[in-house]
Formats: structure tokens, C-alpha cells, sequence
């Protein structure tokens, strides 16, 4: 069967091909023939609490699209159907999200989207592709500087942008507002200002300080750079295992990675060069660590749309956000659930308070930044 459903990239291609109305068709036609089988018992009773008197226009199925990795999130869909008897139809698109919904208008069959980066999920929400959710269970689980007014988007796990510092440096905590000072003159590593990790800080800086104290300190980053800006958030520590550079920003979860990898491996030797320490904004009278995000929201038109909440409410239970934080070592947006043990060395989390709504209108303005100090020239 032609499955617009399939989990691999290749069969997201052959949707691709299809016209909008045929996916939802090919889609209903799924649901049916993927309905739990009564043989799985209880299980196979979709537990959506309020749904169950809701109409079943189809019942036991839930269709997701999401830019996340299929071997990050398909453990914790396969442990959502195990808990609930509800289907999960997945859609794994790399990119093409938003033209994907914009194709497919009212008649999309999408039900939940997921993606990584605030600025993705308010695209998606600006264009009208989501519906206000209003559920007690993500409003406990998730603070609310993390998520969208009237429940339109909601965060499922942080992205904390932290700094890479040689294992053998002294350092007694950091602000990003340091990677400015002189005495790093020549010990900084960055990927490009322009990659959505950067000007996502760089527009919290902009909310904290003022866009004209970020300019400057733009330019003294830059500085104080021990390369062109380049490359990605890994090679900060490689180029620190090199001698390149001593210090560099970067995310927390590719260190999980690193020092997670084979032993003897490169990765594991980039891992192990670095310590891990949590800026926070020193400008701000209330700063903490900045964070992206992985998140979702549910469609417009969302033709299962109890499941599709019953999915988003099992993502924040404590049992999926342990999964979900350590199979990317990411860190979970709920309080209290157990961490990657890497995750954990780095010690507790302060998160920068300013709503994520707040930081994202101030991205373009970041980005114009980078370009006029020629950060990555
Ligand atoms: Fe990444």
C-alpha cells in the first residue's frame, strides 16, 4: 500500500508527489486499517478520558507531522500507543513544514506538529495553522514563559545554549555578556551569528540589554573570535581538543552526545576535552541560562483532536519526558524528571525567564546585527 504515513524520508517523498486532497484520502484509509487490533485488550481502548463520548469520526488514530528524527521520537510514540491503543500516523518532513500545511489548507489531516525552534513554531501559529488548546495537565507541566498564549504552542523539551570552557580552565560560573571581555582575545569558538541557535541568543540579548549594548558586544565577540565564525556546535569542542580555542558557545545536548559516544572514538575525545558550564545574563536583573526548544501545537483542523491532546499530555508525563531527555539529552521541560547523568554533571538548570514569545520578536533585529559587525566575515 502507498503510505503517506511512512516513517521514512523516502515515503514523506512519495507524499510529497501527492496532491493534498489524495493524502487525506490516503489517510482516512490508513486509519481504518491501522485501528488497534481488539486483541491487545484493554490497551487497545483509546483512554482519552474526555474523548470517550466525543464522536468517533476517527477514533484510535492520531496523525502527527514533525521535523524531529524518527529514531528520537519513535520510542516515545510506540510507548504512547502501548499506554493508550491510539494510533500515531507520522509524518517525518526534514524540512517544508509550513508549505506542507499551507498546500494542505482546511483539509489537512495533521492533527499535532512538531518541531524544534521557537521562531518554527510561531511561523506555524502566525500562519493560522494551529487551535487554542486548553488543558490543565500542559498548563501544570509546563511554565508558562514556555508556551503560547491560549495554548497554541507549547514547549516539550529545552535546548539549552551553554558554554563549551577547555577541561583544564578555572572558571567560577559565566555570563555570555564574559565572551565579550578581552581577556578571551583570541580563545573564542562560534558556528555562524546567522544559525537560528545564535540569533535566537543574540535576540535574548537584545530583551535583556538593549540592541545597542548587544551590538557591542557583538563586536567584541567577534573580536575575540580564534576563527571565522563556522562550522557547527560540535567543532567548539573540537577545536578546543585542538588548541584552537579555549572557550565557545554552543548547545548542551551535543555534549550528551560526545561524551556518551564509543570510547577511542573522535566524538568521545571532543566530548571529553570540554567542561560544560550554564551562562546566564548578567545584564539582567533576573537572568538564567538561554533555551530553545523542541515543541508542538495542535492543527486547525485537527480531525482527531482528543487524541491529539491526549498525545501532547502523554509527552509531558513524567514517563515521556525521561525518555524524550534522554534519547536526545535534551532537558525536560517538566520539574523534577530524572536526568541524563551527563545532563545531570552539569548541574541544575536556571532557565532564562523572559517568554519565549518575547525573545523571538527580536530575531530579525539580531540577524540585521550579525550583518552589520560583519560577525561572520
Ligand atoms: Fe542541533
Amino acid at each position: 500500500m502507498m503510505n503517506p504515513t511512512s516513517r521514512s524520508h523516502g515515503g514523506v517523498r512519495v507524499a510529497g508527489l501527492l496532491s493534498a486532497a489524495c493524502a487525506a484520502l490516503l489517510f482516512a484509509a490508513c486509519g481504518q486499517q491501522q485501528a488497534p487490533a481488539a486483541s491487545e485488550g484493554a490497551a487497545a481502548t483509546p483512554q482519552a478520558t474526555d474523548g470517550a463520548d466525543a464522536a468517533p469520526a476517527a477514533s484510535g488514530e492520531v496523525n502527527l507531522y514533525t521535523t524531529r528524527e524518527p529514531g528520537l521520537i519513535q520510542p516515545l510514540l510506540d510507548a504512547f500507543t502501548d499506554s493508550t491503543g491510539i494510533e500515531v500516523n507520522t509524518v517525518f518532513l526534514k524540512d517544508g513544514l509550513m508549505e506542507r500545511l499551507g498546500a494542505e489548507g482546511e483539509r489537512s489531516p495533521a492533527d499535532v506538529l512538531m518541531t524544534v525552534d521557537t521562531g518554527n513554531l510561531l511561523d506555524v501559529v502566525d500562519a493560522g495553522h494551529t487551535q487554542a488548546v486548553d488543558s490543565d495537565v500542559l498548563e501544570e507541566a509546563i511554565p508558562a514563559h514556555l508556551r503560547g498564549g491560549e495554548g497554541h504552542w507549547f514547549t516539550l523539551s529545552l535546548r539549552d545554549r551553554v558554554l563549551y570552557a577547555d577541561k583544564d580552565l578555572e572558571l567560577d560560573g559565566f555570563a555570555y555578556e564574559d565572551l565579550a571581555d578581552p581577556q578571551w582575545k583570541g580563545r573564542v569558538c562560534i558556528r555562524s551569528g546567522q544559525h537560528p541557535y545564535n540569533t535566537s541568543l543574540f535576540a535574548a540579548m537584545i530583551a535583556h540589554n538593549g540592541a545597542e549594548a548587544t551590538e557591542e558586544w557583538l563586536r567584541g565577540v567577534k573580536d575575540n573570535l580564534a576563527r571565522k565564525a563556522a562550522g557547527g556546535d560540535r567543532d567548539v569542542a573540537r577545536d578546543i581538543l585542538a588548541g584552537i580555542c579555549d572557550i565557545g558557545i554552543a548547545n548542551a545536548y551535543y555534549v550528551g552526545r560526545m561524551k556518551n559516544a564509543e570510547e577511542g572514538s573522535e566524538q568521545r575525545q571532543w566530548g571529553d576535552a570540554i567542561q560544560v558550564i550554564r551562562p546566564v545574563f548578567a545584564g539582567a536583573e533576573d537572568g538564567g541560562t538561554h533555551v530553545n526548544i523542541s515543541g508542538a501545537a495542535i492543527a486547525a483542523n485537527a480531525p482527531n483532536r482528543e487524541n491529539a491532546v491526549a498525545l501532547l499530555e502523554y509527552l509531558v508525563s513524567d514517563e515521556a519526558q525521561s525518555m524524550y531527555a534522554r534519547a536526545n539529552y535534551e532537558y525536560p521541560v517538566k520539574a523534577g524528571v530524572e536526568l541524563d547523568p551527563v545532563v545531570a554533571s552539569f548541574g541544575e538548570m536556571k532557565i532564562d525567564p523572559l517568554p519565549l514569545t518575547e525573545v523571538a520578536r527580536y530575531r530579525r533585529q539580531a540577524s540585521e546585527l550579525v550583518d552589520k559587525v560583519g560577525f561572520d566575515n
